[in-house]
């Protein structure tokens, strides 16, 4: 058994998420929302994957960017710095070193399989090694930190399953090394739709950014495709885009009463449109004002990541040197 002395026994929850654009409301709901609530389950550890994000990010100044508003975004929803361990994965060098360990018992044809490295080279991204090895960076992100928990969306159940694959194969060549990671897929908000029906996904340019203005909020909510049934007609709420984004914004009641104003007809998607934006405003309201400090404040900010990386290198760091004495290198 692998016990963890420094935190008493409690549950440790990790997620990475990639600094690779503006965050979106898939983002907050598949996997930023239920981290940051399950802080009071366990002890978690949110990774800006920065060295993930090199696979498809190209230009210094916008990773840079991206890498802030990432972590500002997440803080202004209630990231705890105080109670979770938050830093940029760049910071702690246990993760690329772990990488090269790792990918030495990966057999390829694992990697061949990933379902992710196969889309994104379908969608036109050029076939790098990093690209089809970031599984196994991944592997080492969860298995560096003996993670008992991965929250995940749908999308990434493949990663942990490789991740897992990855621990057995270290565990069956030099003993119990790392721990077998679980994956936690958010119920209920498997996979969010964006603006066209798909999947809610930057690569397919079809999202809601967290933090909008208002006006271009409106704007891109008005922009959901819909089909043509007329405004008198009943409409069928079951797997409407607008229903499924209202599900996460709106109350119970008013859920209902728009299924009900779906079936009854005589109201216009325009309608339910507007709806959707008011309720999509205001549950993200009350992170603005923090957020607004946050961007005054980038000091603040650089302190919390500084901090961060400092625990997780220690952690991450004794990880890594327990691998190095099993597998012969120390
Ligand atoms: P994108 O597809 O926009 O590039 P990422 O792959 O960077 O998003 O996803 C970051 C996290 O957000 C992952 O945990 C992923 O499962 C979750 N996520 C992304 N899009 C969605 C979605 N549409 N529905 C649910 N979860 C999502
Ligand atoms: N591949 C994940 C995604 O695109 C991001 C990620 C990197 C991650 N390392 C991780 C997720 C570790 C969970 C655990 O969403």
């Amino acid at each position: 058994m692998i016990v963890h002395p420094q935190d008493g026994g409690m549950k440790r929850i990790l997620t990475g998420i990639q600094p690779s654009g503006a965050f979106h409301i898939g983002n907050y709901f598949g996997a930023m929302k239920p981290l940051i609530a399950m802080q009071d389950r366990g002890q978690v550890f949110a990774l800006i994957v920065d060295l993930h994000a090199l696979t498809t990010v190209r230009d210094a100044s916008a990773l840079r960017d991206f890498t802030r508003r990432a972590a500002i975004d997440f803080l202004a929803c209630g990231l705890d710095p105080e109670r979770s361990v938050f830093f940029r994965q760049s910071e702690v060098p246990a993760h690329s070193q772990l990488l090269w360990i790792l990918s030495v018992v990966t057999p390829m044809g694992l990697l061949e399989r990933a379902h992710a490295f196969k889309d994104k080279v379908a969608n036109g991204l050029s076939a790098s090694a990093g690209l089809f090895t970031y599984p196994v960076l991944q592997a080492a992100d969860i298995l560096l930190y003996d993670a008992d928990i991965v929250p995940v969306g749908k999308d990434q159940k493949q990663h942990l399953e490789i991740a897992r694959d990855i621990a057995v194969k270290m565990n069956e060549a030099y003993g119990e090394v790392l721990k077998l990671p679980d994956a936690e897929i958010t119920e209920n908000v498997a996979t969010i739709p964006g603006l066209d029906g798909r999947k809610m996904s930057k690569s397919y340019g079809n999202t809601i950014e967290l933090f909008m203005d208002e006006k271009p909020l409106r704007k891109k909510i008005m922009g959901i495709v819909t089909d043509s049934t007329p405004m008198e007609a009943p409409k069928d709420p079951e797997g409407s885009t607008l229903v499924e984004l209202y599900r996460l914004v709106a109350s119970p009641i008013d859920v209902e009463q728009m299924k009900a104003d779906f079936r009854a007809g005589g109201v216009g998607y325009g309608e339910f449109k507007q709806r959707l934006f008011e309720a999509i405003r205001d549950y993200f309201a009350p992170f603005r004002a923090y957020r607004e400090e946050l961007i005054r404040d980038p000091a603040k900010v650089d302190d919390i990541l500084r901090k961060g990386a400092e625990q997780a290198r220690e952690i991450a760091g004794a990880a890594y040197g327990r691998v190095e004495q099993a597998i012969g290198l120390r």
